[in-house]
């Protein structure tokens, strides 16, 4: 368990600290993941005392945690000891004296409870402030390089991660410059779902699938991540963005690599680490015509959803009128090594689409022979297993059985695994899982140097390829559609379909 430690949030009046970050850290103490000597200063320019902070924070538990703010029927719940340790630090992040501030504020802390302390800081910030906020931290002594005596210090840094691969590459070295590789936790909350770390669990141990993981048994594959959300007042920040940079560059290559990898030497950060960079260095790269041919994008336009009219993608608020910004892209890559050769992986992401569904779909080869055509059934469903990270977490596996009766007849049927029926425990919020690896300093979920830049060199191509059409056009769908007619196409040219959802 984490002893001994400062835990310094820079946002800590920001969405992601009051709604994920705060409750996670509070469900790991109530867990009795957290120490009683770990304590937790939210860094941010309003002006607030310890007490203030300390309500919010109650509120933000209130609505957003798994256990409730307060001592419970048999005071089972710590709240009142947790508050107790959370402190504020009222500061401008690009103000040295602010960091020299925290410094002397930290030292404090520690004499209070003795001991050496290990420090963590969180980026839940703005990405426009990450550089500046390393710089001063760096500057100020805060971070100490190697372990020692005196304890270790760890960042972790929110996403996005750069918004190409030069600038990727840029944050890269100046976090590089402060902190040594193994102290940086780059997060991307995918990695902490259960039902992400079960994809490995699921190939690596079950000796009836591990051995049908390749091209001989598997015809494709296909990643699925729809929202119905729109931009919901984030329309300034999804305009530099886009769903290419927001989704595909974390957390869908982060699923593909899961599914593609091969079994690492030891279940290791590194040893897995290394296997998904493989697969990311593997995967063809695209040259403009291939972008042209391979990738589609387009935006919503206005329909409905659950019912109701929603506006289309120009009229939100904070979107340029004339916008060409990705609001939905669907695109088929290869991975040209030796066990996926020949199985495309198509990918299909998009906002205000018809259902909220995250989902990975393996669609097995058929059966070498048609036996049953001279009994009339000549196009059999394919053998499709479904890995679905959310909602409805679990797992299915849809096969042809013999409908009752005198004919034969075949039609698919469906096994079910349920996480909400075999497993009675709340899952954790994957926010807590990454903190407290963090913290004991295990970096399996968190991603390497080599896997963003590889990860943003893939989506950089596509980027440029876009960049370069003089006077792009983007395809509008209908919003709570499945996307444009071109996404349909993308897939029909293989003579494939998308699966339904
Ligand atoms: N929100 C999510 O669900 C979510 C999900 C995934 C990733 N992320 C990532 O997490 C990060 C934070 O997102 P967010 O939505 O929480 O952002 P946000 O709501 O805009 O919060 C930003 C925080 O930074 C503080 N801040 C900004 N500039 C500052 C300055 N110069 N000096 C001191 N404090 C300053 C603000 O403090 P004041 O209020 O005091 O100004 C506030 O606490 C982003 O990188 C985002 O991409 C967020």
């Amino acid at each position: 368990m984490p002893s001994h430690t400062q835990i310094v949030i820079f946002g800590a009046s920001g969405d992601l600290t009051q709604r994920k970050l705060l409750p996670a850290l509070y469900a790991l103490s109530c867990e009795n993941l957290l120490t009683d000597d770990v304590t937790i200063v939210g860094f941010a320019r309003k002006e607030k005392g310890h007490e203030q902070f300390r309500t919010e924070l109650g509120e933000a538990i209130g609505q957003h945690s798994r256990f409730k703010a307060e001592a419970g029927e048999s005071g089972k719940y710590p709240w009142e000891t947790f508050a107790g340790r959370v402190y504020y630090h009222k500061g401008n992040f690009v103000n040295a004296d602010d960091y020299t501030a925290l410094l002397k504020f930290l030292d404090s802390l520690t004499s209070e409870n003795t001991g050496p302390s290990n420090r963590l800081f969180y980026l839940a910030t703005p990405p426009s402030v990450f550089q500046v906020i390393i710089r001063r931290l760096g500057e100020a002594a805060l971070v100490t390089k190697n372990a020692t005596g005196d304890g270790w210090t760890r960042i972790i840094v929110e996403k996005p991660f750069g918004q190409d691969f030069e600038t990727a590459g840029t944050l890269n070295n100046s976090i590089g410059a402060v902190f040594n590789e193994d102290q940086i936790y780059r997060i991307d909350h995918y990695l902490g779902k259960e039902t992400v770390q079960n994809i490995l669990v699921f190939r690596m141990s079950n000796g009836i699938f591990e051995p049908l993981w390749n091209n001989h048994y598997i015809d494709h594959v296909q990643i699925t991540v729809a929202e119905q959300l729109g931009v919901e007042g984030r329309g300034g920040y999804f305009e530099e963005a886009g769903i290419l940079r927001d989704m595909i560059q974390s957390h869908v290559l982060q699923l593909l690599t899961l599914i593609a990898m091969e079994p690492p030497a030891a279940f290791e950060a590194n040893a897995i680490r290394d296997e998904k960079v493989k697969v990311l260095h593997a995967i063809r790269p695209y040259s403009q015509s291939d972008v042209n041919e391979h990738v589609v994008r387009a935006q919503y336009g206005t329909g409905h959803i659950n019912g109701d009219d929603v506006v289309g993608y120009r009229k939100e608020p904070g979107v340029n009128a004339k916008s060409t910004t990705d609001s939905f892209v669907a695109m088929r890559l290869d991975i040209d090594n030796w066990r996926w050769a020949g199985v495309p992986f198509y990918l299909r992401v998009g906002k205000r689409l018809a259902k909220r569904v995250t989902e990975v779909a393996i669609y097995f080869k058929q059966a070498p022979y048609a036996l049953f055509r001279s009994a009339g059934c000549h196009t059999l469903e394919p053998n499709v297993l479904a890995l679905r990270i959310q909602p409805n977490e679990g797992i299915s596996l849809g096969f042809g059985s013999k409908a009752p009766g005198t004919a034969i007849q075949i039609d698919p049927v469906q096994m079910d695994f349920l996480y909400e029926t075999s497993f009675q425990d709340a899952q954790p919020e994957a926010y807590e899982r990454l903190l407290f690896d963090c913290l004991i300093g295990d970096s399996t979920l968190f991603a390497r140097r080599d896997e963003i830049e590889h990860a943003w060199d893939l989506v950089t191509r596509i980027l440029n390829a876009w960049n370069a059409i003089p006077r792009p056009q983007i395809p509008q769908y209908q919003s709570g559609s499945w996307g444009p007619d071109e996404s349909d196409d993308l897939i029909r040219k293989d003579l494939r379909k998308w699966r339904k959802l």
